[in-house]
């Protein structure tokens, strides 16, 4: 599309200090987070450069939501789908829309509400064990439990059944060393990244050794293809039925793709989701207290089990709200397919979009205070057609795990809070550290054990006549997955 009313991409204006050859480069290194912010009063578009490249950022949700949806030309890719693309090859996160709907028929399946169910099981055993392992008075590295908490969770909803200590603890330092090397390489120049340093050295022994682990794992399961009733087994007997001859199976590439795709993407996301979480309570104690209400009114002394999510009301709102002010994915990268026009402006094939749930989620005319830890702001929100709230993306390629995530996620913060209290360590703010996802590592609280299994009779009133007004979300983190505005 070439209108010639349109004006060009280069005449977006260019955000304000640029350094000569870098460009934003380093105040995106630096302080990420501030720069992005800095770019909120540009009501649309503005041009970010790094190095010689420069990319538009979309500042806009209706224009947000224009991208997600028509993703035949705005397509997965730019340099972060680029840096992940070397982990997991074509996987479903990163493949571009060619092969894309097919993929996701392939891997629809593994996410069907019936399965869900038996997942659900499977977190809330897992978040009850590790709530268990832990001594009053212990000062928490959350970061490094709630990842040992996701990995376990993952790997037995994936491949059933636990994997050895020792396979567990390799695949949960490799995905660390993969996980923090992707957005330094993302900001690295294509040279510099082949430079055989200690890090890059690391990086890659990191990725043979985890690609090796799941390649051992399929292999394994191609020997004995009984339905083991997880992920994986629903991977490999997915069929694509409007394949060519009906019957086109993943093959053990994709597979391997899949599984690491997976992998990756839903356990490190759904782990500092919870390590945000936990903070957002340690630092609201009022919160803090009224979700211990809850837990004591829905668990009334028994075990934790799925079939409590549509009574954890509070639970969820609290997710849904971490999630708006730290979204793991702070930033999406498209990239041009063909030219095209967006919100007036003429973009040539080729261009970079960047997308930032961060900016949209922190704007004051879409959030009163946005910057205020409010889950009550979700009581009553309505659904939105704009893309307000995107801390799944949207469209065709909105993330496929999210009720899994929000399934795990409410699951494990009722199980801690039901057994712990959670307070601060010194007195310092604790700041996000920004890698490929908006990190919370080094994050530590303080846990006391709750001495009282069971509620006190004026916490007991005070979350009945709580539950009295306020309907719980029907489903998971109903509250979360429409697109919705927070006011
Ligand atoms: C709180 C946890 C999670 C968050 C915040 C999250 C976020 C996202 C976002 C923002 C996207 C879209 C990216 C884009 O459009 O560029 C996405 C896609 C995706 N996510 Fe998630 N995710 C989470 C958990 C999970 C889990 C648990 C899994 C799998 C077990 C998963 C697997 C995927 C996959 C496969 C895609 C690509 C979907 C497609 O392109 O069709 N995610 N996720």
């Amino acid at each position: 599309m070439t209108d010639t009313s349109t004006a060009s991409a280069g005449s977006v204006p260019l955000a304000p200090r640029a350094w000569p050859l870098l460009g934003h480069a380093l105040p995106l290194l630096r302080y990420p987070l501030a720069f992005i912010m800095s770019l909120s009063g540009y009501r649309e578009m503005v041009r970010v450069r790094l190095g010689p490249s420069s990319a538009v950022m979309i500042c806009d949700p209706d224009l947000t939501r224009q991208v997600f949806l028509n993703d035949r030309t705005f397509d997965k890719g730019g340099p972060i789908y680029d840096r992940i693309r070397e982990v997991i090859g074509d996987g479903l996160s990163t493949c571009a829309y060619p092969l894309h709907r097919r993929q996701r028929r392939l891997c629809q399946p593994s996410f069907h509400p019936t399965r869900l169910a038996g997942y659900g099981a499977v977190f809330a055993r897992a978040a009850t064990n590790k709530a268990g392992s832990w001594r009053d008075g212990d000062v928490l590295d959350v970061t490094q439990e709630m990842m040992t908490l996701t990995t376990r969770a993952t790997m037995e909803t994936m491949f059933s059944g636990a994997l050895p200590a020792e396979t567990m603890q390799r695949c949960l330092a490799d995905t660390a060393v993969i996980v923090s090397a992707f957005f330094r390489r993302m900001m690295t120049p294509a040279l510099l990244r082949r430079v055989p340093t200690r890090q890059k050295r690391r990086y890659d022994d990191a990725r043979t050794r985890l690609a090796a682990t799941i390649a051992e794992i399929i292999a394994e399961r191609r020997a004995d293809p009984t339905d083991h009733a997880d992920l994986l087994s629903t991977l490999v007997a997915a069929v694509d039925e409007e394949s060519e001859d009906g019957r086109r199976q993943l093959n053990d590439a994709e597979l391997a793709d899949e599984a690491l795709t997976f992998f990756l993407g839903g356990m490190e996301t759904t782990a500092i989701t919870l390590a945000w979480a936990l903070h957002l309570l340690a630092t609201n104690p009022d919160v803090q207290h009224r979700l211990k209400a809850e837990t004591d009114r829905v668990l009334t002394g028994g075990k934790l089990d799925p079939a409590h999510l549509p009574s954890l009301g509070l639970a969820s709102r609290v997710v849904t709200e971490t999630l708006r002010l730290y979204p793991p994915a702070w930033m999406m990268t498209r990239v041009v397919r063909e030219d095209a026009e967006l919100g007036g402006v003429r973009f040539k094939g080729g261009s970079t979009i960047v997308l930032s749930p961060y900016l949209l989620h922190r704007r004051a005319d879409l959030y009163d205070e946005p910057d205020r830890f409010d889950p009550d702001r979700w009581l009553d929100a309505q659904p939105d057609r704009r893309a307000t709230y995107i801390p799944f993306g949207a469209g065709a390629r909105k993330c496929i795990g999210d009720q899994f995530a929000l399934t795990e996620a409410i699951l494990a913060l009722t199980a801690i809070v039901d057994r712990w209290e959670l307070t601060p360590v010194g007195d310092q703010p604790f700041q996000p550290k920004v890698e490929t996802s908006l990190s919370s590592r080094g994050l530590r609280l303080r846990l006391t054990e709750r001495r009282s299994s069971g509620a006190g009779d004026a916490e007991r009133s005070a979350a009945a006549a709580l539950s009295a007004s306020v309907q719980p979300p029907t489903q998971p983190g109903a509250a979360a997955c429409p697109v919705k505005h927070g006011k």
